[in-house]
């Protein structure tokens, strides 16, 4: 029997929320797939902060790095300043472990209302770029609390750094539909961006059929909303990246239902499963939130342990769950709780009720 060692991570708000119900189906899963999930638990979080004035303790990357994935909610709450929390927990995992892939699916699940009036067959692939760009810790400030005051914040996209991501997208565009946009912005950031263009031309001459296509960000993000149905996998760097993957999500129902991984490809490391939401304060501890996103996410750590077929009844449960749009949570225009969405979602993977869509 395949046994997969899973750091659990529940983190702040509503990542205890989610995380609980997500274990909770995966372990239905384990079960009728013959496979064992051993989970380690570690309270790393804001709340853990506030004890010890630390994120995670010394050696708590060191604990992590032996798993086979990491199951993460979310991190930051109001009471810790979020770049504190985040650069405590969050950003340091993806580094250390480098997850420099941020995989984050976008798709129109049967039954779920789009706020576009006329939507197409929505399904694409972001590929955000999650090691380096404009998420540095390069720069500062200077002349503090004087009228010279000056602060710098340094962008960093190096030849390594961009080209595996053009790599891993354009390999993923081959397994798909061949097709593939990338998110600039060199009319305006002329040294970062026309580097990124560079780069996402010069890789591209490797995939000679993958269709090509770039958008600056501002026009990207219009068509993200008008012509979601355009897109296939969108590469982009970090920053570009993780907006547009609230947008894409936004258009198709909303973060509720937003998965996603980082990953690093080569498996040197452990990959970490989370939800592209946050801590959500304004709805946490009231069993509200929709634990679709997280569920999804957990799919996406299946199929990365290798266990496909439990992967994928998983997302045809997720999506007989949506089609019959009896049991949802408010943001996707039901009433039903956290509880009762997870129980629904066990009972159609143990009653084998599936909806043939
Ligand atoms: P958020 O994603 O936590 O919440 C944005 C809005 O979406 C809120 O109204 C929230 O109630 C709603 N929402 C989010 N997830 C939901 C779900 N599963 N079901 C229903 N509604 C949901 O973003 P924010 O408010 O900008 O951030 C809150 C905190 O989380 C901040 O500290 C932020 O830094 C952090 N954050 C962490 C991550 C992460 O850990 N990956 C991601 C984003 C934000
Ligand atoms: C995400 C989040 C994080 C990011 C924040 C909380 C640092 O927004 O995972 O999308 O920007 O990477
Ligand atoms: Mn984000």
């Amino acid at each position: 029997m395949n046994k997969y060692e899973i750091a659990v991570v529940p983190g702040d708000g509503i990542g205890n929320e989610v995380i609980p119900a997500s274990i909770k189906v995966l372990d239905v899963l384990a079960v009728t797939f013959g496979f064992q999930l051993a989970y380690k638990h570690y309270d790393y979080s804001c709340k853990n902060f506030a004890k010890v004035g630390k994120m995670m303790p010394d050696d708590g990357l060191e604990k992590l790095r032996d798993c086979d994935s990491i199951f993460l909610g979310a991190v930051g709450y109001p009471g810790v300043p979020d770049h504190i929390s985040l650069w405590g927990l969050l950003i340091p995992i993806r580094r250390a472990f480098d997850q420099y892939i941020n995989l984050r699916p976008v798709r129109l699940l049967k039954g779920v209302d789009s706020p576009l009036k006329n939507i197409g067959n929505v399904d694409y692939m972001i590929v955000r770029e999650n090691s380096e760009g404009e998420y540095s810790n390069i720069g500062g400030r200077f002349n503090e609390g004087t009228e010279n005051e000056m602060v710098k914040q340094e962008s960093i996209f190096t030849k390594k750094g961009v080209d595996r991501v053009m790599k891993y997208a354009f390999e993923l565009a081959q397994k798909r539909n061949n097709k593939i946009t990338s998110a600039t912005k060199s009319n305006g950031i002329i040294h970062t961006m026309t580097y990124w263009d560079e780069r996402f031309k010069e890789i591209g001459t490797a995939y000679p059929n993958v269709e090509k296509n770039q958008f600056h960000i501002d026009i990207l993000c219009a068509h993200f909303v008008q012509h979601p149905e355009w897109f296939d996998v969108v590469v982009a760097s970090n920053l570009f990246g993780d907006i547009l993957s609230d947008l894409g999500p936004a258009v198709v129902g909303g973060i509720g239902i937003a998965a996603g991984g980082n990953i690093n490809p080569e498996k040197i490391f452990p990959s970490m499963f989370e939800p592209v939401h946050g801590s959500a304060p304004d709805i946490a501890g009231k069993n509200i939130a929709n634990p679709i996103a997280c569920f999804w996410t957990g799919a996406m750590m299946l199929a990365h342990l290798g266990e496909l077929e439990a992967a994928k009844l998983l997302m045809d449960a997720i999506e007989t769950l949506t089609f019959s749009r009896k049991v949802l949570t408010r943001d996707l225009g039901g009433t039903a709780t956290t509880t009762e969405v997870t129980n629904e979602l066990i009972n159609i993977i143990k009653n084998n009720s599936f909806i043939k869509i």
